[in-house]
């Protein structure tokens, strides 16, 4: 018998009114590089050594071409919604006026999407940031926050009603701390000092964008998608809770404080004056403007140990792991939903992504993601677990809706419900994306 999801018969993640969806982003599927402009990705991916398989973002899964069949995809599978983001490159020109081909493109997806009664979640940020911004300091100069509200206003004079849910930022710690920190990301940049400037720039970028969206386009439910690794203790010492403290505000709480108090965690104070950020006059007040929602990224937690060094130290992750080396700990979810809803007073919920990167293989039509199965099983019943521990979770979406660009792993890593074969561009359903229909299409 077909491995199957299931979720207990009372779950409220049952009800008709709970979304469920899948999720992408631009420059992961897009390709059609050359119908847009360049983007800080492009160059990342040129520069040697930093893409474990040397790829890049050209072709990918070649879904500006094939965008039609892609949503027909989509449909087949039975979902409530459709998480994608727009490659701000390829709607904005350098002179911020709207590319027509790209205004174009994406209205038509929209549209589209709109006939078929999927709702669209948008995200304007994924980390494709215009070249020429880049080159005009990216997100450690102030005035990138300022282009970015003129490119909300723009994307939501343009759509109109046809989008459900704005997110202005995915992520910025990865934008931040992965881009501008550990240099691990694009554009490639390092230090302390320049991750934390990237930080607060993106949030203010969140908070000018917000406004803007909340004036432009008030029908939708506008917030900010933010990733959360939570941090456990590798042991009951007193020094290694205190640093495991200190990792946590400085990966996790240091977005969603500000947002949701207008202050950044005390751990701000411990940092080097030089490396803290250049915070103005009514930044905190932007930034904490009030959201419609908050997107929840989950994949894995972190476990750490004080050092004499530094301020924490990451062990090595135990089994079991996802083959992108991630630790499976479900229950992680489940304690980060309480307890945020314990420190914060949260608007609604979404887990805007959540999945695993399985080395599949397809054998005879059929890709028979097990472990990929059992991992969504054991997550959807720690969200289930929050709910029913009063957190108000409002939808979940797969990552990914197709195997696609794993940015600095590039195509080796496979996280999409469907497989994607790069070379015939076949997609091919995978037993989990069998089995996520199953569970959306017999709710009720
Ligand atoms: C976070 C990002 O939003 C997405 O782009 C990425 O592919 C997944 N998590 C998996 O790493």
């Amino acid at each position: 018998m077909k491995q199957q999801l299931k979720l207990p018969a009372n779950s409220p993640m049952l009800d008709k009114d709970f979304i469920y969806g899948v999720a992408t982003a631009s420059f992961q599927i897009e390709g059609g590089i050359e119908h847009r402009l360049p983007c800080i990705w492009d160059t990342f991916c040129a520069t040697p050594g930093k893409i474990a398989d040397h790829s890049n973002g050209a072709v990918a899964c070649n879904h500006y071409q094939l965008w039609q069949q892609d949503i027909d995809l989509i449909e087949s599978l039975g979902v409530d919604a459709y998480r994608l983001s727009i490659s701000w490159p390829r709607l904005i020109d350098e002179d911020g006026e709207l590319r027509r081909e790209g205004a174009n493109y994406y209205v038509n997806l929209l549209k589209r999407l709109q006939q078929k009664g999927i709702k669209a979640f948008v995200t304007l940020y994924h980390w494709d940031l215009p070249q020429y911004l880049e080159d005009q300091g990216g997100w450690l100069n102030r005035d990138t926050a300022y282009q970015f509200e003129r490119y909300a206003t723009q994307v939501a004079q343009l759509f109109g009603t046809l989008v459900h849910s704005y997110a202005t930022l995915n992520e910025p710690f990865c934008s931040a701390y992965l881009g501008y920190e550990a240099g691990i990301h694009a554009p490639g940049k390092t230090g302390q000092a320049n991750g934390r400037k990237a930080a607060h720039h993106l949030l203010l970028a969140h908070g000018l964008a917000l406004q803007a969206l909340q004036q432009h386009a008030p029908h939708a439910m506008n917030g900010i998608v933010l990733n959360f690794t939570p941090c456990y203790s590798a042991s009951e010492d007193p020094k290694d809770q205190e640093a495991t403290a200190f990792a946590d505000g400085y990966h996790n709480d240091w977005y969603l404080r500000p947002i949701m108090e207008g202050k950044y965690p005390d751990v701000i104070e411990q940092l080097d004056a030089s490396c803290r950020p250049d915070i103005l006059e009514g930044d905190m007040a932007t930034i904490a403007q009030p959201l419609d929602f908050l997107g929840v990224n989950f994949y894995t937690r972190a476990i750490y140990r004080a050092d004499e060094q530094q301020p924490f130290v990451q062990l090595p992750p135990p089994q079991p792991l996802t083959d992108i080396g991630w630790e499976i700990y479900p229950s992680a979810l489940t304690d980060l939903l309480v307890g945020m809803n314990k420190t914060y007073t949260l608007p609604p919920i979404y887990i805007t992504e959540n999945g695993a990167a399985i080395d599949d293989q397809v054998n005879a039509g059929k890709v028979a993601d097990s472990r990929r199965i059992d991992y969504y099983q054991r997550h959807l019943n720690a969200v289930n677990d929050a709910m029913v521990q009063g957190v108000n979770v409002n939808g979940y979406f797969a990552w990914s809706l197709m195997d696609n660009f794993e940015w600095a792993e590039g195509y080796s890593k496979r996280f999409g419900i469907v497989y994607v074969d790069y070379s015939s561009q076949t997609r091919t359903l995978k037993d989990s994306a069998i089995a996520y229909r199953q569970l959306i299409t017999t709710r009720y």
